[in-house]
């Protein structure tokens, strides 16, 4: 029975003392953390976009780069996301880390990166995904994906180096707003919101 399926998070011990200044040094430790003790994709995040009528759109995306800055995920810039982050550019994304307990929520804007860093990190993937970027019109109607494989690989044949096409690049979330949740004994988890308000980032602990 799905009403049946129950938790008990334990692990706490995330106190005010573990708080630092800036919410991405302490995402980086989070970050760290996940990447030693997860699975499966310690770098998978959600990121809901939200359409002209206002409805909201949410999927997995692969975080690739944290920065002082913020968080860089790539991805097609004609996709649904990429023509809704076009007329809007407020997001949101989460993260959520079953093994440490943990969840964290981030509010914010994008920018497209330079086209620089976008030819770095796709001159950097493996060939098959570089070409699949190239033969997929991500998120438009299609019938069976055999054209697109012939696609794929009259482009392999052809053993030419590959371009990363135009409409393909990287997104970096500048954040406003990060929220760390830490599951506590008897549902009463650990909740600290960072919030930027004129450059600097003040933290407020929420009730869960
Ligand atoms: C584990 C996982 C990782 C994914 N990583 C990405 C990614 O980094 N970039 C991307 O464009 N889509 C990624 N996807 C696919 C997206 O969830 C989504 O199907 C696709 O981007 C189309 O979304 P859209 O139609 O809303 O634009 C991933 C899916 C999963 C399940």
């Amino acid at each position: 029975m799905i009403s049946n399926i129950r938790t008990d998070y334990k692990k706490e011990g995330f106190t005010r003392e573990n708080l630092v200044e800036n919410p991405i040094e302490l995402f980086r430790e989070w970050f760290k953390a996940a990447l030693e003790n997860e699975r499966y994709d310690p770098n998978a995040m959600s990121l809901a976009t939200v359409n002209n009528l206002g409805y909201p759109s949410c999927r997995i995306v692969l975080l690739k780069e944290i920065s002082e800055m913020g968080f860089t995920f790539f991805t097609n810039y004609e996709s649904r996301k990429g023509q809704e982050m076009e007329a809007n550019n407020r997001v949101a994304a989460t993260f959520f880390w079953p093994e440490m307990e943990r969840q964290v929520r981030i509010r914010g804007y994008v920018e497209k990166i330079s086209e620089e860093r976008s030819d770095s990190y796709f001159s950097s993937r493996p060939i098959d995904s570089q070409i699949s970027a190239i033969v997929s019109s991500q998120s438009k109607p299609i019938e069976d994906l055999s054209p697109l494989r012939e696609h794929a690989i009259r482009i392999k044949e052809e053993n030419q180096p590959i371009k990363r096409p135009e409409n393909w690049g990287g997104y970096i979330i500048f954040p406003s707003k990060i929220e760390f949740w830490q599951g506590g004994a008897n549902r009463l988890h650990t909740r600290f919101e960072y919030r930027l308000e004129d450059n600097n980032w003040k933290i407020k602990q929420l009730a869960p």
